[in-house]
């Protein structure tokens, strides 16, 4: 194979995308927006979901497999890890395995939420799991200075939004549950306004949480900015691209939906939330648990450490 057949035969390979469950289609749906001729292949972990309940160790471990499969499985040329939980926990290490494969991630937008606050006092939404984080606890060190910001860990949240689209549960009742921890959530941070003292910016630090956008609007107010990552890291991702020189030309462009969970679930959610061109149909696939083999920290780092 000559070099630009190589290049070619990569630039038609889909994009991997994944998450522990449906919070990573807020991402794919920007992607697709800003690389509509490209082919994407998403996972949602949803068997091994919340991943913000977990400890990094898990995190790791499910991260690593998740992506050594994405590439034997479907030859994937990057891969966008559409968690905040999972970039926090594990990007670093994967970056380290896989030297010069475009790896892009989602980090709560802290920076851009300094850039837009006019009274200083930024909320921040995020699960357990990226709170706890050295990389986020680094993010808020560089910033501190900057603004105030009220960080907010929202245990729950993500699997309430996970369960609103399962099948067979009443409409009424799992908004219920999205809309009391919503609102448990930013009472802890309120007022919210445009007056000195008040939150005017809320940084949502989940992939889940944009689906809960309605809901965070109605109970901040209409003053209140709201700032997700989704299409940031879609630009960001096509840079890469372009500099590998691996964007897809005229390939004819596909989304294949899979999960460690029930496919049913996905789908209604890619039906809801990612509309016109939304597959018809998610495929459950089996990606081990490396935990179910040994005790989970001796299966996680034998793993990471490519000993298995
Ligand atoms: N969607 C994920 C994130 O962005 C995490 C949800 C979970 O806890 O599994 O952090």
């Amino acid at each position: 194979m000559t070099r630009s057949d190589a290049i070619h035969a990569a630039s038609a390979a889909p994009i991997g995308v994944f998450d522990s469950g449906i919070g990573g289609l807020s991402v794919l749906r920007a992607l697709r927006a800003e690389l509509p001729q490209e082919s994407f292949v998403y996972l949602a972990d949803t068997g091994f979901a919340p991943y913000g309940e977990r400890g990094d160790a898990f995190v790791r471990a499910r991260t690593e497999a998740i992506t050594a499969w994405l590439k034997a499985e479907h030859h994937i040329k990057a891969l966008v890890v559409a968690c905040n939980t999972a970039t926090a926990a594990a990007i670093h290490d994967l970056r380290e395995r896989y030297p010069g494969f475009p790896i892009i991630g989602v980090e709560p937008a802290l920076k851009p939420a300094v850039a837009a606050t006019r009274t200083g006092r930024i909320g921040v939404l995020a699960t357990r799991g990226t709170v706890a984080s050295a990389k986020f606890a680094r993010l808020l060190a560089n910033l501190q200075a900057q603004a105030e910001f009220i960080v907010q860990p929202c245990a729950g949240l993500a699997r309430a939004i996970e369960h609103s689209v399962e099948p067979g549960v009443p409409g009424t009742q799992s908004r219920a549950e999205v809309e009391a921890l919503c609102a448990r959530y930013l009472d802890a941070m309120r007022p919210f306004g445009t007056q000195p003292g008040a939150v005017d910016t809320l940084v949502l630090g989940c992939t889940h949480y944009v689906f809960a956008e309605a809901v965070l609007r109605q109970l901040a107010g209409p003053a209140v900015r709201l700032i997700e990552t989704g299409m940031p890291v879609a630009r960001h991702t096509r840079r890469l691209l372009a500099q590998a020189d691996a964007l897809a030309a005229h390939a004819p462009a596909d989304v294949y939906l899979l999960t460690t969970g029930h496919p049913q679930w996905l789908q209604a959610a890619a039906t809801r939330w990612l509309k016109a061109g939304a597959p018809r149909s998610a495929t459950r696939v089996h990606i081990p648990n490396p935990t179910q083999a040994a005790a989970p920290h001796l299966a996680a780092s034998a793993l990471l450490h490519g000993s298995t």
